[in-house]
């Protein structure tokens, strides 16, 4: 059913995983053991995802037996996939025992030097598990439509702390978790460093380097807010506690939605909490996502699109409708520039990902086309029946994993099925006609003013930018033709010194328009953005607009020898990719 998982849930299902496990850094390996539990089996075989374990021994116990040695095979290592791992069961067993060894190039972990971080004084490790790379750390039924609770007790050198998305006790360099809701293995997350902690609120706080910790805790002041406003909305948050962790700048997302504990790039700490829509996404995951889950990643969009909605939802209640507005307007702007660059079958929104790493099927169309499926829906049926749907919905499925066909009937039975067009909406490329624009008065005015200063209407002195937020910038920079003559570009960088902006998004697209028109003041810039930042949403755009031209090519391959090292494995497989010389035949 799963097209990234071996796992047999039907015959056996995993129901508790509990890990014991060394974190050493020397080795760059972790080590230990994974006690999985199950339910009474149907078949004599236990089949689990791994890649690039080292599978030391297996022994399986009855409920409260003794343990007892179990045969075990390691299969093939599949490029994307990894390697099954049979454990043959005996009859009564219901837990297994797992002694194992991670590869230090596991595709989860990330292993950072003491200089990669922000204090410089001591080592990081964090796992990266969605989507498919839970089981480089751990034997697991890898599949989002499998769930499980966890323990763990994990062993650090002093004086590093351990975090997971769970339930916390620390001790002096031994760590224990408990996590009582069930999650699928993608949301089970590490991370290791030398980390404090400030609280934000009565259920929620944040933890970051020492360094770091003061703009983190002011960035995030609306987090309370943001809660008590998807609560309101679509019920009660079912975690317990919400808590942000700060990561150091290679973190290859902006943000992972571990439940209890959301991981967050440092880059969008831009000390105006301009960029904390990424916060009440992740937030806005702990519903759509994390207690109702895709089933598969063909399903993504489950996942993705209603977050999206969600996100710009709590935006409304906590910053106002305009606010929303315009991030819905970019976002829109932005999946038709990306509609635009993708081979037609990977902008549907119910992907076909067999035989392809799931790690492809994250474009903004899942994104962007699954927002405006769900705002074309709160159009026609109004948005109190709307979101008394969705209400529904999370409590009709909660903890569940759903498919984009179980959505879509319960949908026809609890709304409505007539005025969509299914088909088109979820199996067809681009986007359906009834798609519904994303208009921004703010950013439309924002437009004219582009279009008036290109054309020498109007001076930038004239230019409103002082009260302008991240959104007017964007809008701005991408409202220009590209690429700008250098000479345009040196006259914006004049007046408002873009090449310095402390904006990373900001930052971000001033670079990429650097590349287009080869403005070199800025281009200067773009060695030290990628050699610091690893995020794969701005590391990405940037090699691939190098790689059109010959020179750019060149600098891009220079940069990215530099570079490589300190990215995590996920963004070096997206740029590996991207440099790639392709093969020419002659
Ligand atoms: N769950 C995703 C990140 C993800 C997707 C990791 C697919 C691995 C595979 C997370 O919720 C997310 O969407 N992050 C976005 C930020 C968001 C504000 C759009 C990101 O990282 O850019
Ligand atoms: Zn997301």
């Amino acid at each position: 059913m799963d097209p990234h998982s071996y796992s047999n849930p039907g015959e056996v299902r995993v129901r508790h995983i509990s890990l014991d496990v060394d974190v050493r850094f020397e080795a760059r390996v972790l080590e230990g053991s994974a006690t999985l539990s199950f339910d009474a089996p149907q078949d004599d075989t236990l089949v689990l995802d791994t890649r690039g374990l080292v599978i030391h021994a297996a022994e399986g116990a009855s409920a409260d037996g003794a343990w007892h040695p179990a045969n075990f095979e390691l299969g093939a290592e599949d490029g994307i996939l990894g390697a099954p791992l049979w454990v043959h069961l005996a009859a009564g067993d219901r837990r297994v025992r797992i002694a194992y060894t991670t590869s230090p190039g596991a595709t989860a972990l990330q292993w950072l030097a003491p200089a990669q971080t922000a204090g410089k004084q001591h080592p990081f490790l964090y796992t990266q598990s969605q989507a498919i790379h839970a089981r480089s750390w751990m034997p697991a039924q890898d599949t989002p439509a499998v769930r499980v609770t966890y323990d763990a007790r994990i062993r650090t050198p002093l004086p590093l702390v351990a975090v997971m998305s769970a339930e916390m006790r620390h001790g002096a360099g031994e760590h224990h978790f408990h996590m009582p809701q069930p999650v699928p293995t993608y949301l089970i997350a590490l991370a290791v460093g030398d980390l404090a902690f400030a609280p934000l609120g009565a259920r929620s706080g944040v933890y970051a380097e020492r360094l770091m910790l003061a703009r983190a805790a002011h960035e995030f002041a609306d987090t309370e807010a943001m809660i008590a406003a998807v609560e309101r909305l679509y019920g009660p948050y079912r975690w317990g506690r919400y808590d942000l962790l700060v990561l150091p700048p290679s973190f290859p997302f902006g943000g992972m939605e571990n439940p209890r504990l959301t991981f967050v790039t440092p880059t969008m700490i831009a000390g105006d909490r301009s960029l904390v829509s990424l916060v009440a996404h992740e937030l806005a995951h702990s519903w759509s996502g994390n207690l109702v889950t895709n089933a598969t990643w063909e399903d993504f969009w489950l996942n993705e699109g209603f977050t999206v909605y969600l996100e710009r939802r709590i935006l409304e209640e906590v910053y106002g409708a305009d606010r929303a507005r315009m991030e819905a307007c970019l976002g829109r702007r932005e999946l038709e520039r990306e509609l635009g660059r993708l081979p037609p079958p990977d902008t549907v929104l119910h992907l076909d990902l067999k035989g392809r790493d799931p790690d492809d099927g994250c474009t903004l169309v899942p994104y962007e086309k699954g927002f405006l499926l769900l705002k074309r829906l709160e159009a026609i049926h109004g948005r109190t029946r709307f979101d008394a749907f969705l209400r529904s919905y999370f409590e009709a499925f909660v903890f569940q994993s759903v498919t984009t066909n179980e959505f879509v009937s319960y949908l026809s039975k609890h709304l409505a099925s007539d005025g969509i067009c299914w088909e088109e909406w979820l199996t067809a490329p681009g986007l359906p006609a009834d798609a519904p624009g994303a208009p921004s008065e703010g950013l439309s005015q924002v437009e004219e003013q582009a279009a008036a200063w290109l054309d020498g209407r109007l001076p930038l002195a004239e230019i409103p930018a002082s009260s302008w937020t991240v959104h007017e910038w964007l809008h701005f920079l991408r409202s220009m033709p590209q690429p700008l003559p250098p000479g345009r570009m040196q006259e914006l960088d004049g007046a408002f010194f873009l090449t310095r902006a402390g904006n990373a998004e900001v930052l971000h697209q001033w670079l990429l328009m650097a590349v287009r028109s080869g403005y070199q003041p800025a281009l200067a810039a773009l060695e030290p953005f990628l050699i610091s930042v690893g995020r794969r949403k701005f590391v990405r755009p940037l090699y691939e607009e190098l790689v059109r031209t010959p020179e750019g090519r060149d600098l891009a391959a220079a940069i990215y020898a530099r570079a490589r090292e300190g990215y995590h494995p996920i963004a070096q497989a997206t740029v590996d990719a991207i440099l790639k010389v392709p093969a020419t035949g002659c």
